[in-house]
């Protein structure tokens, strides 16, 4: 296991791999598809998830906001390295709100898969002029 704070190098397959065991566990009654998260911690630990649907849709979880969910659960953690995937395994771009949750647990400099054959991506290069916790120094009346 690597040691917190250096960053271990992503094993893209291997990491696909689990992201697509975390799909098969999905809870998709109304889409019917199938997405699994799986990401690598400066700690070298993995974690994933899979996302969870409800009858009031807008309710639904997405796997990246399970994963998040699990990491912040299992201990801190950064992440380094993140693949998504849908249930045929094939990588895929996390939405718009995944994207500002991976960045909180992340930062600009987290890969995510960039798919068969693709580089991977930089979160700050799919998300540039992201809102984060500095924004939050503009607060007039701060905890009231
Ligand atoms: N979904 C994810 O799990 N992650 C994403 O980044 C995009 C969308 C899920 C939510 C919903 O269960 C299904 O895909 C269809 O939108």
């Amino acid at each position: 296991m690597a040691a917190a704070g250096r960053r271990p190098s992503a094993d893209w397959a291997a990491l696909r791999q689990s992201a697509a065991a975390a799909a098969a566990r999905a809870y998709v009654p109304y889409s019917g598809l199938r997405v699994g998260a799986a990401g690598l911690c400066d700690d070298g630990r993995v974690v994933t998830g899979c996302n969870v649907e409800n009858a009031s849709y807008g309710l639904t979880l997405c796997a990246e906001c399970t994963l998040v969910s699990g990491l912040v659960n299992a201990g801190p953690g950064r992440l380094v390295a993140v693949s998504v995937v849908g249930g045929d395994g094939r990588p895929m771009s996390p939405c718009g709100r995944c994207r500002q949750l991976l960045m909180e647990h992340g930062g600009p400099e987290l890969l995510v898969d960039g798919g068969d054959g693709g580089e991977p991506r930089r979160l700050g290069d799919l998300l540039p002029g992201a809102f984060d916790s500095s924004d939050l120094a503009r607060a007039e009346n701060p905890g009231g």
